[in-house]
Protein backbone atom coordinates (compact mmCIF):
# COMPACT_ATOMS: atom_id res chain seq x y z
CA UNK A 1 0.00 0.00 0.00
CA UNK A 2 1.53 3.27 -0.97
CA UNK A 3 2.59 5.76 2.20
CA UNK A 4 1.41 8.95 0.86
CA UNK A 5 0.01 10.44 -2.31
CA UNK A 6 1.56 13.13 -4.45
CA UNK A 7 1.18 15.85 -2.01
CA UNK A 8 2.66 13.84 0.84
CA UNK A 9 -0.68 12.68 2.81
CA UNK A 10 -1.94 9.62 2.62
CA UNK A 11 -5.52 9.68 1.05
CA UNK A 12 -8.74 8.97 3.02
CA UNK A 13 -9.20 5.19 1.16
CA UNK A 14 -6.08 4.24 1.95
CA UNK A 15 -6.06 4.95 5.47
CA UNK A 16 -9.42 3.30 5.52
CA UNK A 17 -7.97 0.32 3.52
CA UNK A 18 -5.31 0.01 6.23
CA UNK A 19 -8.06 0.26 8.83
CA UNK A 20 -9.92 -2.34 7.70
CA UNK A 21 -6.90 -4.24 8.15
CA UNK A 22 -6.84 -3.12 12.27
CA UNK A 23 -10.24 -3.44 12.81
CA UNK A 24 -10.56 -7.00 11.91
CA UNK A 25 -8.04 -8.45 13.93
CA UNK A 26 -9.83 -9.86 16.80
CA UNK A 27 -9.55 -8.72 20.23
CA UNK A 28 -7.34 -10.47 22.92
CA UNK A 29 -9.13 -13.17 24.91
CA UNK A 30 -10.42 -11.68 28.01
CA UNK A 31 -10.70 -14.68 30.22
CA UNK A 32 -7.23 -16.40 29.51
CA UNK A 33 -4.92 -15.91 32.47
CA UNK A 34 -1.37 -15.60 31.18
CA UNK A 35 -0.08 -15.13 27.83
CA UNK A 36 3.52 -16.93 26.79
CA UNK A 37 5.88 -14.91 23.69
CA UNK A 38 8.85 -16.74 22.27
CA UNK A 39 11.45 -14.37 23.81
CA UNK A 40 14.45 -15.15 20.97
CA UNK A 41 17.43 -13.35 22.44
CA UNK A 42 20.81 -14.73 23.78
CA UNK A 43 21.39 -13.35 27.08
CA UNK A 44 25.03 -11.66 27.36
CA UNK A 45 27.38 -11.60 30.21
CA UNK A 46 30.59 -8.65 29.95
CA UNK A 47 33.57 -8.86 31.59
CA UNK A 48 34.25 -5.48 31.48
CA UNK A 49 33.49 -4.65 35.04
CA UNK A 50 34.55 -0.78 34.51
CA UNK A 51 31.82 1.54 35.81
CA UNK A 52 31.23 4.82 34.43
CA UNK A 53 33.21 4.05 30.99
CA UNK A 54 29.63 5.41 29.41
CA UNK A 55 29.54 8.70 31.72
CA UNK A 56 25.65 9.68 30.58
CA UNK A 57 24.68 6.27 31.64
CA UNK A 58 26.55 6.01 35.26
CA UNK A 59 25.17 9.07 35.89
CA UNK A 60 21.61 8.10 35.29
CA UNK A 61 22.03 5.14 37.45
CA UNK A 62 23.11 6.93 40.01
CA UNK A 63 20.42 9.00 39.74
CA UNK A 64 18.22 6.06 39.64
CA UNK A 65 19.36 4.86 42.73
CA UNK A 66 18.72 8.21 44.50
CA UNK A 67 14.79 8.69 43.62
CA UNK A 68 13.06 5.54 44.50
CA UNK A 69 9.83 5.54 46.32
CA UNK A 70 7.35 3.17 47.60
CA UNK A 71 4.09 3.16 46.22
CA UNK A 72 2.11 1.54 49.39
CA UNK A 73 4.15 4.44 51.46
CA UNK A 74 4.73 7.71 49.56
CA UNK A 75 1.17 7.79 48.12
CA UNK A 76 -2.32 8.23 50.78
CA UNK A 77 -4.84 4.85 49.44
CA UNK A 78 -7.10 6.09 52.32
CA UNK A 79 -9.16 8.90 50.32
CA UNK A 80 -12.06 7.71 48.68
CA UNK A 81 -12.57 8.44 44.89
CA UNK A 82 -15.20 9.81 43.08
CA UNK A 83 -15.03 7.96 39.73
CA UNK A 84 -17.40 9.74 37.50
CA UNK A 85 -16.34 13.22 38.75
CA UNK A 86 -12.60 12.21 37.50
CA UNK A 87 -13.75 10.54 34.71
CA UNK A 88 -15.84 13.54 33.55
CA UNK A 89 -12.71 16.31 34.87
CA UNK A 90 -10.45 14.22 32.49
CA UNK A 91 -12.92 13.85 29.56
CA UNK A 92 -14.36 17.64 29.78
CA UNK A 93 -11.10 19.25 29.33
CA UNK A 94 -9.18 16.88 27.22
CA UNK A 95 -9.07 17.46 23.39
CA UNK A 96 -10.00 13.28 23.41
CA UNK A 97 -13.94 15.02 24.11
CA UNK A 98 -14.12 17.49 21.84
CA UNK A 99 -12.69 14.44 19.15
CA UNK A 100 -15.43 12.06 20.31
CA UNK A 101 -18.05 14.60 19.76
CA UNK A 102 -16.89 15.21 16.18
CA UNK A 103 -17.14 11.20 15.58
CA UNK A 104 -20.39 11.65 16.98
CA UNK A 105 -21.84 14.10 14.16
CA UNK A 106 -19.81 12.34 11.35
CA UNK A 107 -21.83 10.83 8.90
CA UNK A 108 -23.15 7.20 9.41
CA UNK A 109 -22.00 7.44 13.47
CA UNK A 110 -23.49 4.53 15.27
CA UNK A 111 -23.79 7.13 18.11
CA UNK A 112 -24.95 9.84 16.65
CA UNK A 113 -28.65 9.38 19.24
CA UNK A 114 -26.35 9.32 22.39
CA UNK A 115 -27.42 11.75 25.15
CA UNK A 116 -26.60 12.75 28.92
CA UNK A 117 -26.70 8.85 30.25
CA UNK A 118 -24.53 7.35 27.11
CA UNK A 119 -21.79 10.15 27.47
CA UNK A 120 -21.80 9.55 30.87
CA UNK A 121 -21.38 6.04 30.25
CA UNK A 122 -18.47 6.23 28.10
CA UNK A 123 -16.53 8.92 30.09
CA UNK A 124 -16.55 6.22 32.86
CA UNK A 125 -15.62 3.67 30.40
CA UNK A 126 -13.04 5.01 28.71
CA UNK A 127 -10.81 6.02 32.27
CA UNK A 128 -11.21 2.86 33.26
CA UNK A 129 -10.10 1.83 29.75
CA UNK A 130 -6.82 4.28 29.49
CA UNK A 131 -5.85 3.03 33.30
CA UNK A 132 -6.07 -0.44 32.38
CA UNK A 133 -3.86 0.17 29.61
CA UNK A 134 -1.26 2.13 31.37
CA UNK A 135 -1.35 -0.85 33.59
CA UNK A 136 -0.85 -3.44 31.14
CA UNK A 137 1.43 -1.28 29.51
CA UNK A 138 3.62 -0.96 32.55
CA UNK A 139 3.83 -4.81 32.99
CA UNK A 140 5.04 -4.62 28.93
CA UNK A 141 8.28 -2.40 30.17
CA UNK A 142 8.32 -4.44 33.42
CA UNK A 143 9.51 -7.73 30.75
CA UNK A 144 10.95 -5.23 28.26
CA UNK A 145 13.59 -3.70 31.17
CA UNK A 146 14.28 -7.54 32.45
CA UNK A 147 15.58 -8.42 28.99
CA UNK A 148 18.09 -5.69 28.56
CA UNK A 149 19.47 -6.18 31.44
CA UNK A 150 19.86 -9.94 30.03
CA UNK A 151 20.95 -8.97 26.27
CA UNK A 152 22.55 -5.49 26.38
CA UNK A 153 26.88 -6.02 26.43
CA UNK A 154 27.59 -2.69 28.40
CA UNK A 155 27.85 -3.07 32.53
CA UNK A 156 26.83 0.96 32.98
CA UNK A 157 23.56 -0.08 30.84
CA UNK A 158 22.56 -3.81 32.69
CA UNK A 159 22.96 -1.17 36.38
CA UNK A 160 21.00 1.11 34.93
CA UNK A 161 18.12 -1.42 33.36
CA UNK A 162 17.87 -2.72 36.75
CA UNK A 163 17.11 -0.07 38.58
CA UNK A 164 14.19 0.27 36.25
CA UNK A 165 13.10 -3.42 36.87
CA UNK A 166 12.28 -2.14 40.22
CA UNK A 167 10.68 1.56 38.39
CA UNK A 168 8.31 -0.98 36.59
CA UNK A 169 7.49 -3.46 39.23
CA UNK A 170 6.20 -0.39 41.21
CA UNK A 171 4.37 0.99 38.20
CA UNK A 172 2.45 -1.66 37.68
CA UNK A 173 2.09 -2.26 41.45
CA UNK A 174 0.08 1.26 41.66
CA UNK A 175 -1.58 1.31 38.72
CA UNK A 176 -3.01 -1.89 39.86
CA UNK A 177 -3.89 -0.87 42.97
CA UNK A 178 -5.78 1.85 41.98
CA UNK A 179 -7.72 0.00 39.60
CA UNK A 180 -8.30 -2.67 42.19
CA UNK A 181 -9.35 -0.33 45.24
CA UNK A 182 -11.00 2.90 43.01
CA UNK A 183 -12.11 1.96 39.83
CA UNK A 184 -15.16 -0.28 39.45
CA UNK A 185 -14.51 -1.16 35.79
CA UNK A 186 -11.23 -3.06 34.09
CA UNK A 187 -10.01 -3.69 30.60
CA UNK A 188 -8.20 -6.42 29.21
CA UNK A 189 -4.99 -5.38 27.32
CA UNK A 190 -6.02 -4.13 23.89
CA UNK A 191 -5.08 -6.02 20.74
CA UNK A 192 -2.66 -4.08 19.42
CA UNK A 193 -0.83 -2.58 22.68
CA UNK A 194 -0.27 -6.46 22.97
CA UNK A 195 1.15 -6.89 19.25
CA UNK A 196 3.57 -3.70 19.90
CA UNK A 197 4.67 -5.78 22.94
CA UNK A 198 4.84 -8.96 21.45
CA UNK A 199 7.36 -7.78 18.14
CA UNK A 200 9.34 -5.72 20.91
CA UNK A 201 9.45 -8.74 23.13
CA UNK A 202 10.10 -11.70 20.19
CA UNK A 203 12.75 -9.37 18.49
CA UNK A 204 16.16 -10.79 18.74
CA UNK A 205 18.05 -7.77 18.56
CA UNK A 206 18.85 -5.89 21.77
CA UNK A 207 18.43 -2.60 20.83
CA UNK A 208 15.24 -2.80 19.41
CA UNK A 209 13.50 -3.06 22.79
CA UNK A 210 15.26 -0.02 23.46
CA UNK A 211 13.32 1.38 20.66
CA UNK A 212 10.18 0.02 20.98
CA UNK A 213 9.68 0.17 24.61
CA UNK A 214 12.01 3.23 25.93
CA UNK A 215 11.49 5.21 22.81
CA UNK A 216 8.15 4.43 21.87
CA UNK A 217 5.96 2.72 24.60
CA UNK A 218 7.56 5.25 27.27
CA UNK A 219 7.01 8.02 24.62
CA UNK A 220 3.85 7.87 24.39
CA UNK A 221 3.34 7.09 28.14
CA UNK A 222 5.32 9.95 29.40
CA UNK A 223 2.83 12.22 27.18
CA UNK A 224 -0.51 10.50 28.65
CA UNK A 225 0.37 10.68 31.43
CA UNK A 226 1.91 14.21 31.56
CA UNK A 227 -2.02 15.03 29.99
CA UNK A 228 -3.78 13.06 32.51
CA UNK A 229 -1.47 14.67 35.34
CA UNK A 230 -2.41 17.91 33.92
CA UNK A 231 -6.60 17.58 33.97
CA UNK A 232 -6.80 15.72 36.86
CA UNK A 233 -7.55 17.55 40.61
CA UNK A 234 -7.69 13.96 42.48
CA UNK A 235 -4.82 14.03 45.01
CA UNK A 236 -4.49 10.20 44.66
CA UNK A 237 -3.93 10.18 40.65
CA UNK A 238 -2.11 13.26 40.36
CA UNK A 239 0.26 12.18 42.93
CA UNK A 240 0.79 8.77 41.49
CA UNK A 241 1.06 9.88 37.68
CA UNK A 242 3.74 12.73 39.20
CA UNK A 243 6.16 9.96 40.65
CA UNK A 244 5.34 7.75 37.83
CA UNK A 245 6.23 10.38 35.20
CA UNK A 246 9.64 11.35 37.09
CA UNK A 247 11.17 7.84 36.60
CA UNK A 248 9.27 7.24 33.08
CA UNK A 249 11.50 10.69 31.98
CA UNK A 250 14.45 8.50 33.17
CA UNK A 251 13.73 5.40 31.12
CA UNK A 252 12.85 7.42 28.55
CA UNK A 253 16.69 9.44 28.37
CA UNK A 254 17.74 5.41 29.07
CA UNK A 255 16.85 4.96 25.31
CA UNK A 256 18.15 7.70 24.04
CA UNK A 257 21.08 7.83 25.76
CA UNK A 258 21.71 4.08 24.78
CA UNK A 259 20.61 4.32 21.42
CA UNK A 260 22.53 7.65 20.16
CA UNK A 261 25.51 5.51 20.35
CA UNK A 262 25.07 1.96 18.86
CA UNK A 263 23.42 3.65 15.80
CA UNK A 264 26.87 4.72 15.06
CA UNK A 265 28.38 1.23 14.27
CA UNK A 266 25.12 0.14 12.13
CA UNK A 267 24.77 0.40 8.35
CA UNK A 268 22.11 2.16 6.55
CA UNK A 269 20.19 -0.86 5.98
CA UNK A 270 20.37 -1.11 9.56
CA UNK A 271 18.82 1.76 10.91
CA UNK A 272 16.20 1.63 7.53
CA UNK A 273 14.94 -1.26 9.43
CA UNK A 274 14.61 0.85 12.66
CA UNK A 275 13.01 3.68 11.18
CA UNK A 276 10.42 1.02 9.77
CA UNK A 277 10.15 -0.75 13.19
CA UNK A 278 8.81 2.77 14.90
CA UNK A 279 6.99 3.31 12.22
CA UNK A 280 5.16 0.25 12.53
CA UNK A 281 5.32 0.79 16.41
CA UNK A 282 3.63 4.20 15.77
CA UNK A 283 0.78 2.75 13.79
CA UNK A 284 -0.15 0.37 16.13
CA UNK A 285 -0.33 2.90 18.67
CA UNK A 286 -2.65 4.74 16.30
CA UNK A 287 -4.92 1.29 15.99
CA UNK A 288 -4.50 1.37 19.97
CA UNK A 289 -6.35 4.87 19.93
CA UNK A 290 -9.67 3.47 18.46
CA UNK A 291 -10.78 1.77 22.18
CA UNK A 292 -12.32 -0.83 20.07
CA UNK A 293 -13.14 -2.41 23.39
CA UNK A 294 -14.67 0.53 24.98
CA UNK A 295 -17.29 0.17 21.87
CA UNK A 296 -17.91 -3.05 22.70
CA UNK A 297 -18.98 -3.27 25.89
CA UNK A 298 -21.06 -0.04 25.21
CA UNK A 299 -22.72 -2.33 22.63
CA UNK A 300 -21.70 -0.18 19.93
CA UNK A 301 -21.06 -1.66 16.86
CA UNK A 302 -17.16 -2.04 16.63
CA UNK A 303 -16.77 -2.21 12.80
CA UNK A 304 -18.92 0.86 12.15
CA UNK A 305 -17.62 3.46 14.94
CA UNK A 306 -13.94 2.46 13.80
CA UNK A 307 -14.89 3.04 10.55
CA UNK A 308 -16.10 7.01 11.09
CA UNK A 309 -13.09 7.14 13.62
CA UNK A 310 -10.50 6.30 10.73
CA UNK A 311 -12.18 8.33 8.40
CA UNK A 312 -11.53 11.79 10.30
CA UNK A 313 -8.48 13.87 9.71
CA UNK A 314 -5.45 12.37 11.77
CA UNK A 315 -4.18 16.14 11.88
CA UNK A 316 -7.73 17.42 13.65
CA UNK A 317 -6.86 14.95 16.29
CA UNK A 318 -4.81 17.15 18.99
CA UNK A 319 -5.11 14.57 21.69
CA UNK A 320 -4.20 11.39 19.15
CA UNK A 321 -1.36 14.51 18.08
CA UNK A 322 -0.24 15.25 21.66
CA UNK A 323 0.72 12.08 22.66
CA UNK A 324 3.42 11.66 19.75
CA UNK A 325 4.89 14.94 21.35
CA UNK A 326 7.69 12.86 22.91
CA UNK A 327 8.44 10.41 20.61
CA UNK A 328 9.10 12.50 17.16
CA UNK A 329 12.18 14.74 19.06
CA UNK A 330 13.23 11.38 20.45
CA UNK A 331 13.19 9.56 17.11
CA UNK A 332 15.16 13.18 15.74
CA UNK A 333 17.67 12.45 18.29
CA UNK A 334 18.59 9.49 17.46
CA UNK A 335 19.26 10.73 14.05
CA UNK A 336 16.19 8.48 12.13
CA UNK A 337 13.90 11.33 11.08
CA UNK A 338 15.85 11.64 8.38
CA UNK A 339 18.28 8.98 7.84
CA UNK A 340 18.62 7.59 4.62
CA UNK A 341 15.59 8.73 1.93
CA UNK A 342 13.84 10.45 5.13
CA UNK A 343 11.31 7.56 5.16
CA UNK A 344 10.74 7.93 9.08
CA UNK A 345 9.65 11.97 7.98
CA UNK A 346 7.34 11.08 5.91
CA UNK A 347 5.50 8.55 7.55
CA UNK A 348 5.02 11.08 10.62
CA UNK A 349 3.93 13.53 8.20
CA UNK A 350 1.47 11.34 6.78
CA UNK A 351 0.53 10.56 10.34
CA UNK A 352 0.04 14.18 11.44
CA UNK A 353 2.59 14.17 13.97
CA UNK A 354 5.91 15.77 12.32
CA UNK A 355 5.44 19.21 14.35
CA UNK A 356 7.01 17.63 17.16
CA UNK A 357 10.06 16.77 15.71
CA UNK A 358 11.86 20.60 17.96
CA UNK A 359 10.20 20.29 21.07
CA UNK A 360 12.53 19.28 23.99
CA UNK A 361 14.07 15.77 23.73
CA UNK A 362 13.88 13.43 26.53
CA UNK A 363 17.53 13.19 27.43
CA UNK A 364 17.55 16.93 28.30
CA UNK A 365 14.57 17.35 30.23
CA UNK A 366 14.20 14.16 32.70
CA UNK A 367 15.95 16.00 35.39
CA UNK A 368 13.32 18.92 35.42
CA UNK A 369 10.57 15.90 35.65
CA UNK A 370 12.42 14.34 38.71
CA UNK A 371 9.63 15.06 41.18
CA UNK A 372 11.21 12.90 43.89
CA UNK A 373 14.44 15.09 43.97
CA UNK A 374 12.61 18.14 44.17
CA UNK A 375 9.92 16.76 47.17
CA UNK A 376 13.23 16.44 49.13
CA UNK A 377 15.01 19.66 48.71
CA UNK A 378 11.97 21.20 49.51
CA UNK A 379 11.40 19.36 53.07
FE1 LIG B 1 6.70 2.55 33.79
FE1 LIG C 1 9.17 3.09 32.16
Amino acid sequence: MALTDETGERTAEERLEAFEQVVCQANIDPHAEIRKVQDNAEAIFTWDYKKGRREKLDKLYEKAKTSQWNGSTDLDWSSDVDVEKVANEINDNDYRGMYVSMLMEAEGSPINHWGEKEWNEYTIESFAWRLSQFMHGEQGALLCTAKIVETVPWIDAKYYAATQVVDEARHVEVFARYLDEKVPSRYPINHHLQELLDDIISDSRWDMTYLGMQIMVEGLALAAFGSMHRLTSEPLLKNLLRYVMSDEARHVAFGVISLQEYYQELTSAEIRDRQEFAHDAAERMQGRFLQQEVWDRLGVDVYAMSKVFLQQDPAENIFQQMLFSKIVPNCKKLGLLDAGDGYLRNAFTDMGVIQYENFVSTDEEYTDLDEVEKDRSLS
